[in-house]
Parts: C-alpha cells; sequence; structure tokens
C-alpha cells in the first residue's frame, strides 16, 4: 500500500505535514511519497492520492482541477476541490446561514463604508495579490482592484477586521469530520503596504502558535462543514476564523485542498491523520 502527497515543484519533498504524516504511516506499514501534482508521475502507482502542499495552482486553477478529476482515488474528493478552490464558495455558506467576513463581489468601485478593507482575487493561496487600503489610497486601491478585474479574476472586497491584529485568526482543524486541533495565525497585512502587504520579512507576520478552540468557533466550523455541497465526511479540514465587530467568529476560509494543518504544533493530529487514512486504504 503506498499513499502520494501531491506536492507543488517548488516543495518536491513536500512540507513538514508531509514528513510528519509520512513518519506516522511507516510504523502502520503504509508508505508513503510526495509526488508533485503536474510532474511526470505515474499515479497508477499509487493506492490513494492525497492533496497536500499544492500550492501552484492558482493561476492554473482549471489544470489543477482536472488533474483531481482524473485521478481513480483521491482526497479531499475532486467534486470537493472544485468547489474549494474558488472563494466564491463563501457566497454558499453565507447563502446557508452561516457567519462569513461581508464581502463585495466585483463591486465596481471601492467601499466608502469602511475605514479599512481587503482587496483579493477569489483563486488565491499565501495572500498572493492580497492588500490592505485605508484612507489616502484609493488611487492604489482603485488600480489593485482594475487589475485584478483586467486579469479575468472574480474580486473580493471587504472590510479590514481588525480583531486579527489582536486576537488572530484562528484555524479549526477537522480530521474525518471531528475535531482536532487548533492554531492561531498571527495577522499578515500591513497597512500602507500596499500589494505586497504580506510582508516576508517580518517574521511575527503569519506566525502559526498552538491554540484551543472556543465553543463559538467550533459551533461556526461544524456548521460550516455540515454545509459543504457533497462534503459528507471529509479526511481534512480546516476553518479559519477572525472575530468580526462583535467579537463572534466569521468564517475567512474554508480550507477543503490544500491546508496546512499544522501537524507540528499538534502530534496527536498527524497519528489521528494517520489512522484515518490506513482506515481509507
Ligand atoms: N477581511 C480581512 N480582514 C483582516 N485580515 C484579512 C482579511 N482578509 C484577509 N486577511 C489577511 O490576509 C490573509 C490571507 O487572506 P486569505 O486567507 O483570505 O487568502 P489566501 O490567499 O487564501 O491566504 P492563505 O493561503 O495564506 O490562507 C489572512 O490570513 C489574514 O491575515
Ligand atoms: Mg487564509
Amino acid at each position: 500500500m503506498t499513499i502520494a502527497f501531491a506536492t507543488c515543484s517548488l516543495l518536491p519533498d513536500g512540507n513538514d505535514d508531509v514528513r510528519a504524516l509520512t513518519a506516522a504511516l511507516a510504523p502502520l506499514g503504509i508508505g508513503a511519497e510526495p509526488a508533485v501534482w503536474d510532474g511526470d508521475v505515474d499515479w497508477s502507482r499509487y493506492d490513494l492520492v492525497v492533496i497536500r502542499s499544492t500550492w501552484d495552482y492558482t493561476d492554473r486553477r482549471d489544470a489543477f482541477v482536472a488533474w483531481a478529476e482524473s485521478l481513480p482515488h483521491v482526497l479531499n474528493p475532486a467534486g470537493v476541490v472544485r468547489w474549494n478552490t474558488d472563494k466564491r464558495y463563501l457566497r454558499d455558506l453565507a447563502d446557508a446561514g452561516l457567519p462569513v467576513v461581508p464581502t463585495l463581489w466585483d463591486p465596481d468601485d471601492i467601499p466608502s463604508a469602511w475605514p479599512e478593507y481587503v482587496i483579493k482575487p477569489a483563486v488565491s493561496i499565501g495572500s498572493r495579490d492580497t492588500a490592505r487600503w485605508g484612507a489616502g489610497e484609493e488611487d492604489e486601491a482603485r488600480a489593485h482592484l482594475r487589475s485584478l478585474r483586467d486579469a479575468g479574476r472574480t474580486v473580493m472586497v471587504q472590510p479590514y477586521l481588525s480583531a486579527v491584529d489582536t486576537a488572530g485568526e484562528k484555524a479549526l482543524v477537522f480530521c474525518e469530520g471531528e475535531y482536532s486541533h487548533a492554531a492561531r495565525k498571527a495577522q499578515i497585512l500591513r497597512a500602507g503596504a500596499g500589494i505586497e502587504g504580506a510582508v516576508r520579512d517580518d517574521p511575527s507576520r503569519g506566525h502559526v502558535t498552538p491554540s484551543t478552540a472556543t465553543a463559538a468557533e467550533l459551533d461556526v466550523a461544524e456548521r460550516a462543514l455540515a454545509a459543504v455541497p457533497g462534503g459528507g465526511r471529509l479526511l481534512y479540514a480546516r476553518v479559519d476564523l477572525i472575530p468580526g465587530p462583535d467579537g463572534t467568529p466569521l468564517i475567512i476560509e474554508l480550507e477543503l485542498t490544500e491546508p496546512s494543518l499544522f501537524l507540528g504544533h499538534a502530534p496527536a493530529g498527524a497519528h489521528r491523520f494517520a489512522k484515518a487514512l490506513a482506515s481509507r486504504l
């Protein structure tokens, strides 16, 4: 029995999660290896393909989804990958009554109601092409909006949720539909930093630490997972939440495709996922 952990050519050996999972699978007698999703790979060699660090598909989403659909046994399932790789899925969650970060979709102009706001594309990983704008930056913000539009991308505009500066963003990780562990991600977008908002030379930005989930966060996350079309019981899921202005958790992202599972911060998590993989085989 061999599992492929799908990754990208920039990370041919996978990431920390892939290494932790591979080590946890070995005592169960299950082999696993990283494989580059768009590489020269004979996928029929594997009993199961698990999507992991495929972090380069955003400008080739159609090819990525077609690849997932071509595999006989892939997790999470290709239908879920198709739905989840475009943040327009947040509209489905909002329609299902879930608390989602307020979002303007493809607006004609920058918002006037919010003192600070975020402009981002609907297909993105790693805060790419994402920026935080405020007073005095209207021209640059308009240019950002226009450049995403001109590139044919769906544009999202959201109020900047300032609780991320203090509380941070909470990521709740689920294994087979059961809550496993949580992590806190520090805020990322620097004010006045434009499209290069995700500042890489400051290690405090996006810094991840172990955390715990509140009852309110668990409730939102479980309801979000129950609303996934064709979701059923998903091998892995991550629900990212930021407190809204009244402190209640809002969904910023539901990561069902290629989330970091932060297994380095939760050693029991790697064993939980390894056991789940063993029973999936
Ligand atoms: N409305 C918002 N308010 C505050 N911060 C935001 C908002 N939208 C995005 N951010 C910040 O930008 C980061 C990236 O945004 P988001 O998760 O929506 O995009 P992404 O490209 O999928 O990023 P990643 O893959 O890093 O999760 C978030 O982790 C958060 O720190
Ligand atoms: Mg995110």
